[in-house]
């Protein structure tokens, strides 16, 4: 499920066909809406589902990179691929408090769909602005409990391609860029080349979870 711009449901409709065979592409269903009001929108799905798997917004600034725009003195990033919309509900653009509660209405929707025992699976990453960490995969943690959701797993996920053997770290552009103002400033910086991949059970007894 994905927000309103329908490009993204067409790539994930066509990256399904491409990987499925026919007989399972057709089985699977892309539905468009706001995941904030996923109790209504999948109404006939309440504690059914074994298992939810989501990448909400990290709560920083994002954009797709047009590097031959920027060197013809274009922005970096298209202004249309900036925070994945113009639309100031898109939760891309949320941050701080607007972050937490809107991420805060989407787990409470994925605890009303799973069934008891269900998992939710939440992949996130932890950015770095002005300096700071922003520690998103300790907030998950805090805001699944309060949806009701038992902490069971957190997998790390390196951004790394396989070279001669060996890993090679493949940090994105954004966290390689504020690592190095960082450092410039003096301040011994980590490099983020991960993603925090958190897996939680709706518990089976009600009331069970933190
Ligand atoms: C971190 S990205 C995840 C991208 C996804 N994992 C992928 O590979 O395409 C967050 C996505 O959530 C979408 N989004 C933001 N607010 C939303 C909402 N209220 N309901 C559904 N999707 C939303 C954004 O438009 C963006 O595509």
């Amino acid at each position: 499920m994905g927000w309103s711009s329908t490009p993204w449901a067409e790539l994930a409709r066509a990256k399904l066909d491409h990987a499925l065979p026919a007989d399972q592409a057709r089985l699977v269903e892309v539905q468009v809406g706001d995941a904030r009001r996923l109790p209504e929108l999948l109404a006939d799905l309440s504690a059914q589902v074994d298992l939810v798997v989501t990448s909400p917004p990290y709560a920083c600034d994002t954009g797709m990179i047009d590097k031959p725009a920027w060197q013809a003195g274009q922005p970096l990033c298209p202004k249309d691929t900036l925070n994945y919309s113009r639309d100031p509900a898109n939760l891309g653009r949320a941050r701080g408090e607007g972050w937490r509660a809107g991420i805060g209405e989407v787990l409470a929707g994925c605890a009303h769909l799973l069934r008891p025992g269900g998992l939710l699976v939440t992949v996130t990453k932890n950015t770095r602005r002005d300096g700071r960490l922003n520690d998103l995969a300790a907030a998950t943690v805090q805001l699944t409990g309060q949806a009701g959701f038992e902490y069971l797993q957190h997998l790390v996920a390196l951004h790394a391609a396989i070279r001669d053997g060996g890993l090679v770290a493949r940090p994105s552009f954004w966290q390689l860029t504020q690592t190095r103002k960082a450092r410039a400033r003096g301040e011994p910086a980590h490099l983020v080349v991960h993603e925090d991949v958190l897996v939680f059970t709706k518990p089976l007894r009600v009331g069970a979870g933190a």
